[in-house]
């Protein structure tokens, strides 16, 4: 049961009679701000007041004595300029929240009319060292996977693994020039990685060398005209001041971007043995590139080299995604879509959307500069073309009604002429989202990367995490008053819980639209807004319901009721009974942070609770027994609330 749903659903009627646009209206019923308010607050009477051209406490008084929510709300107050006030009844809350006692949904109801989604998420590149990027793809994409089955929708997480692209051109190259055939055959991941990030090195070097003096020049002219625009500049003028900070702007863009050619040449530069297999091939880009069209052309070998690496490297994908506990209903990569790409094309044509232009074949988005190009001048087939492929399967085969894509806010240009092409191919009706999210910066602010240069690799930053984590627990632990409660064992597994769950908080608590810093005592602290927060609240609240001695299951069935009798009290389940309100939240606009914000906020409220109102102490039975009741419907509340979060809860800590 939602009860914001249950007052909104209210006020729409109420307001269908005043407008059109009812569900938008009844949209501004929202949490109080203040409690002083009330539990909701409805804003809607001063816009509509607007529209309809009405006094607004006028009309707010006439919402307040058309709506019918006697059973569930205390009288309905308007204040100030016709904010209407909304309180839960105390009798309500009360049968409400008994009504969970028993209900194992905790009273999260199935949607009336399921969608079949399709989440894309993961994704990662094979063959390339999976990183931080793809790691938050995979656990927002999980999360938002497991909250829309919660709801009720029939949902399909699909990886759509990069398994096609133009790194397998170097991985091919570095096979057959430079493998080592031992560590191959000890780790051949490993091997191929390093081939990838060596072929990578070569090319990158050589690119840099060549675009190095045009940038330096180019940085010189612009430093020239900054100079002069800063002597010009009238303070007053400001589209003087905003050129100035436009040229500011250009030059340190081409510092960066020297800096990063001239380390590219500096790494390897300063390695006589990378240097000489530099010289030794200047020209190893086009030979790479070369070899990813010969695989995209059906050359035997590199087809059978392709053949032979895919395993190997979903292989390795699979421990990473075991060790998080991913699942994937599909993994239907780039490669499952080459047969259909010609088609897309001559379809794409034929119905005039896209046409040659400069010996390519794009399709042109109104207000786009960039076209969305399909098919290259040398024929080649592109991101853009598999993308267009692979909606139409899972509009046609799959019967979307939703496509998410879980993917790095970088894409979006991408994604958004993807969305209008589709639209124009004539599938209109399914809803195409680009769930996009921030970057994962380092200390300096730019993308996370160990000291080694390398983005981080996911295994390592795994275990850093658990070792971690094991100390907090372990320095936790023998601070306990009654001393150390944990064994080895015992510390490891909640490490384990701890390291693992703290990572993907840390994903999950920011606005997914926003960049973060990746901080390990931020991320694993126990106070503030983290999984370890939440999980030893978790932990506490069990430990109450083990010093009580209650078999939880018995409690539940004794008849025992949950009574009102402290203002902490009615916080609580007031917050218990807002589960199914986050999650639908967090589901409608594809963010989880909503659910963290929902389980942190619960979590803060059972300290207060639990500070005012004894537990195993409780005057009577009767109370005790309802404030047991309470503490068991908390921990599940937390519990089933993190696990959709992929996070876990251990009930000693
Ligand atoms: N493999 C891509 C990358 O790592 C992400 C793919 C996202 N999904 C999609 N349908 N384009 O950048």
């Amino acid at each position: 049961m939602n009860v914001l749903k249950q007052l909104r659903d209210q006020f729409e009627s109420a307001l269908n009679s005043y407008t059109d646009d009812a569900p938008q209206f009844a949209a501004m019923i929202k949490p109080a701000g203040d409690p002083k308010f009330g539990d909701y607050q409805a804003n809607c009477a001063m816009p509509l007041g607007k529209q309809v051209g009405k006094n607004p406490r006028e009309l707010a008084a006439e919402l307040v004595a058309s709506v019918d929510l006697d059973e569930l709300c205390e009288p309905l107050e308007v204040a100030g300029p016709g904010f209407i006030n909304l309180k839960l009844r105390d009798e309500w809350l009360e049968t409400a929240v008994n009504n969970l006692v028993n209900d194992e949904r905790l009273g999260v109801e199935p949607v009336a009319q399921p969608r079949n989604f399709i989440v894309d998420y993961s994704a990662p590149n094979v063959a390339k060292p999976m990183h931080v990027g793809h790691l938050r793809s995979t656990v927002i994409g999980a999360a938002l996977y497991r909250i829309l089955c919660s709801l009720g929708h029939n949902v399909v997480g699909d990886n759509h693994i990069g398994d096609w692209g133009t790194q397998f051109g170097m991985i091919i190259y570095g096979y057959k020039h430079f493998l080592d055939q031992s560590a191959y055959e000890e780790a051949p991941v490993l091997e191929l990685s390093r081939l990838y990030r060596l072929v990578n090195q070569l090319s990158d070097y050589h690119a840099a060398a060549t675009q190095l003096p045009q940038l330096r020049e180019t940085l010189a002219e612009r430093e020239a005209t900054l100079t002069a625009a800063q002597q010009d500049a009238d303070p007053k003028d400001k589209k003087a001041k905003k050129a100035v900070k436009q040229l500011t702007n250009q030059v340190v863009g081409l510092q960066d971007k020297i800096k990063v050619a001239e380390s590219k040449i500096a790494t390897v530069g300063g390695d006589a043995t990378l240097k000489a297999l530099a010289d030794a091939d200047p020209q190893i880009a086009t030979a790479a590139r070369n070899e990813t069209a010969k695989l995209h052309a059906g050359d035997a070998e590199n087809r059978a080299l392709w053949d032979q690496f895919i395993p190997l490297c979903l292989e390795a994908l699979q421990s990473v995604y075991d060790r998080i506990e991913i699942h994937f209903d599909k993994s239907l990569g780039e490669s499952f879509y080459q047969p259909m790409l010609a088609d897309v094309v001559a379809d794409l044509q034929a119905k005039g959307i896209a046409r040659e232009s400069e010996a390519a074949i794009c399709a042109f988005v109104e207000g786009f500069d960039a076209p969305f190009i399909v098919r290259k001048t040398d024929g080649a087939f592109t991101y853009a073309t598999t993308d267009l492929a692979t909606v139409k399967y899972r509009i046609e085969e799959l019967k979307a009604d939703s496509i998410i894509y879980v993917v790095d806010a970088r894409q979006g240009e991408h994604f958004k002429l993807l969305f209008e092409t589709v639209r124009k191919w004539g599938y209109d009706q399914t809803e195409l989202q680009h769930v996009s999210f921030g970057t994962i910066l380092g200390d300096d602010r730019r993308p996370f990367k160990t000291r080694s240069g390398d983005t981080v690799g996911l295994e390592s930053l795994l275990d850093e995490s658990i070792a971690k984590a094991y100390t907090i627990v372990s320095d936790n632990d023998d601070a306990k008053p009654n001393g150390a409660e944990l064994d080895e064992p015992e510390r490891r597994r909640i490490a384990e819980i701890v390291g693992l769950g703290g990572i993907k908080y840390a994903d999950l608590h920011h606005n997914r639209d926003s960049d973060y810093v990746f901080n390990w005592d931020k991320m694993l602290a126990t106070t503030g807004d983290t999984a370890t927060y939440i999980q030893y609240a978790f932990a506490r609240v069990c430990g109450i319901l083990r010093r009580a001695e209650v078999d939880r299951e018995s409690l539940r069935q004794s008849g025992a009721v949950i009574r009102l009798s402290h203002e902490s009290e009615r916080l609580l389940i007031l917050s218990l009974l807002r589960f199914p309100e986050a999650l639908t939240q967090a589901a409608a606009e594809y963010r989880p942070n909503y659910l963290t914000e929902y389980l942190f906020k619960t979590a803060g409220v059972f300290s207060g609770f639990f500070e005012h109102c004894p537990v195993v102490n409780a005057e009577t039975d009767d109370l005790r027994n309802s404030r047991l009741l309470l503490c068991d419907l908390t921990a599940r509340v937390i519990a089933q609330g993190l696990e959709l979060l992929g996070i876990h809860t251990s009930e000693r800590m």
